[in-house]
């Protein structure tokens, strides 16, 4: 096992074409903790974690996981090691009900490691052990954000990397969510979290790194940032 952080970037430049979105980022996350990054719509928080995740390729600096350089793999192979992305826009198969969802991700991703077994996942999601059999379909904005969640969690992840996983959903649901992601941190996945509401973040997160323009800014504890009108004025549009 090695000891340091689960993921580091280390100086990371990226971008589309000729167009360069991040600057320099470095950051990292420790095993066991819930990391966010927030910033304004555009800040560069989705192409950090398609980096990351190999959908994007880095031009300059170093990304490793679990100690070993991954900035080269494409994002078949940086899952088969343990990551996973849940992208924005949620992904379920509307058709299959959702223990055939959770049964087909187990299938995928990790090659060597076992992540949680579809049982755990249905105790840690309670709306979804109700509806085992029912489709995809028929859920709930919010179940279907749990069950791409649970997808990954299947599917073998020790670091999951949620993009906006309250974004659209009514905020009685948001603390569902919310609730989820902190259960499956005590079962032990690291996450990595973006997100536009800040109080998620703060609540869910033990760091957090502030990203405008595709460079970090700032970066600390939740009480800190709670405390910084100018961090939260300046490049969050939080008026306190
Ligand atoms: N496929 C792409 N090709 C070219 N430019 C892109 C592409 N995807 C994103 N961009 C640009 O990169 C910049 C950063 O986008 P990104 O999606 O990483 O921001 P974000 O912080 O996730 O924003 P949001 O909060 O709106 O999701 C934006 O200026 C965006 O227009
Ligand atoms: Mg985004």
């Amino acid at each position: 096992m090695t000891t340091g952080p689960v993921l580091e970037l280390e100086h990371v430049d990226a971008g589309y074409g000729e167009t360069q979105i991040l600057r320099d980022v470095s950051l990292h996350v420790n095993e066991g903790e819930v990391v966010s990054l927030v910033g304004r719509n555009g800040a560069g928080k989705t192409t950090t974690l398609r980096s990351i995740m190999g959908i994007v390729e880095p031009t300059a600096g170093t990304i490793t996981y679990h100690g070993e350089p991954i900035g080269h793999l494409d994002a078949v192979d940086t899952a088969k090691r343990g990551i996973s992305l849940v992208p924005e826009e949620r992904r379920i198969f509307p058709d299959l009900t959702v223990r055939e969802n959770l049964e087909l991700a187990a299938y995928g991703g990790a090659s060597d490691r076992d992540g949680l077994s579809i049982g755990e996942v249905l105790d840690t999601f309670e709306n979804l052990a109700d509806r085992t059999n029912n489709a995809g379909s028929s859920l709930s904005g919010g179940e279907q954000q749990m069950l791409t969640i649970g997808r990954a969690l299947v599917s073998g992840a020790d670091l999951i990397l949620l993009d906006e996983p309250t974004e659209g959903l009514a905020p009685y649901i948001v603390q569902d969510v919310v609730d989820a992601i902190r259960d499956l941190n005590e079962r032990g996945i690291t996450v990595m979290l973006v997100e536009q509401n800040v109080h998620v973040a703060l609540e869910l997160a033990d760091r957090n790194y502030v990203l405008n323009q595709g460079e970090i800014v700032w970066n600390g504890r939740s009480r800190a940032l709670e405390d910084d009108e100018d961090v939260l004025d300046t490049y969050l549009g939080i008026t306190t």
